[in-house]
């Protein structure tokens, strides 16, 4: 008997129990009606009286040890149980995290990529950093000519020649390199940052970002850059939007043009938007001009080809609004969060 009792002692003396339910079976197993107190009790009942003496006491002493500990067990719980209520509500529902949103200049990038693989055109890039001839020369800007001033340069390098460096102030440094790479057929998109020396306002920025396209092949003509042209515009902004070209000029296409849109904010009856016209200017393309494709290998003669440029920054104003340009870099989460499409 005395060994059994040891052996419990100990038992009761480590156990610790990791919830309400445990120490209820605890208290079942000793202390219980039909517990192992109880259980003892009975045997004592039967024990000689010499024997009683000393496991009388052993005994009160053991009963004592359990209903001490099964108490400071239950209070201990009880606190815990009380503390957890104060700090947590278990019952209530999980907060929601946010996942990041993408940018609205990357929401657009992705539409106008995706609209231009379908007709199979290729994306490819080019360095932030370029050289003149890339960025100037080979496009058929003359050296000195004012034609290079229609984009103030940020100059890396300048010393009026064809060593110059710069940040490039258009995608259209991306056709040069394509173009000088690789062979005939061409059908590519190109986006980019590109950069130009204007003062920071709502309307001007240090930076943009443009998608410059290009489609290089055998009979290729005008009617194949308005067609395609024509496409992108019902699927960027929907079925029945108008579409009219402008005579333009830049140095690196013959003839130049200039993309309007029918307005995307007022339909064309006129607005802020449009300056009360009904037309919105979307981007500049023409057909490559064969000083460029010669300048870049490609013979003139048997190949022709379209290209076209636009801005991010007004494809992406023209479909969510957007008055000041400055909101783009600044990374305002108010700003971005409205651009969110799901949280967690
Ligand atoms: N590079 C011109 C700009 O930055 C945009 C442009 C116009 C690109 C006509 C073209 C084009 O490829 O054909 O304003």
């Amino acid at each position: 008997m005395q060994a059994q009792i040891d052996q419990y002692t100990t038992e009761i003396n480590t156990f610790l129990p990791a919830n309400a339910d445990e120490l209820e079976t605890f208290r079942i197993k000793f202390l219980g009606t039909k517990g192992i107190i109880k259980d003892l009790f009975e045997q004592f009942k039967t024990v000689g009286p010499e024997e009683k003496r000393t496991f009388g006491k052993v005994l009160n002493q053991f009963k004592q040890l359990a209903e001490a500990k099964y108490e400071e067990l239950k209070e201990g719980l009880n606190s815990e149980i009380e503390h957890s209520k104060s700090e947590i509500d278990l019952t209530l529902p999980g907060d929601g995290f946010n996942i990041g949103s993408r940018h609205p200049l990357s929401l657009v990038r992705i539409e106008i990529i995706d609209i231009f693989k379908r007709l199979g055109f290729v994306v490819a890039e080019g360095p932030e950093i370029e050289d003149d001839w890339h960025n100037f020369s080979a496009l058929n800007f003359p050296e000195e000519h004012p034609a290079r001033d229609m984009q103030d340069t940020f100059f890396i390098k300048k010393n009026h020649g064809k060593d110059d460096i710069a940040l490039r102030t258009h995608t259209s440094s991306v056709q040069v390199r394509m173009m000088e790479q690789g062979k005939p057929p061409f059908r590519a998109i190109m986006p980019g940052r590109v950069y130009r020396n204007e003062a920071i306002s709502a309307r001007a920025h240090c930076f943009f970002h443009q998608v410059e396209g290009l489609y290089v092949d055998e009979n290729v003509s005008f009617s194949d850059l308005k067609q395609t042209l024509y496409h992108f515009v019902q699927e960027l902004y929907g079925e029945g939007t108008k579409v009219r070209f402008r005579p333009s000029y830049f140095p690196f296409t013959e003839p130049s043009a200039e993309m309007d849109i029918s307005c995307t904010i007022c339909g064309g009856s006129g607005c802020n938007m449009c300056k009360y016209s009904g037309w919105v200017e979307i981007l500049g393309c023409g057909m490559v001009d064969p000083n460029v494709l010669e300048n870049c290998g490609i013979d003139s003669k048997k190949f022709t080809g379209f290209a076209f440029g636009m801005g991010i920054e007004r494809i992406t104003n023209l479909k969510y609004v957007i008055r000041d340009l400055r909101l783009f870099s600044e990374n305002d989460v108010r700003f971005l969060k409205q651009f969110q499409t799901e949280t967690i």
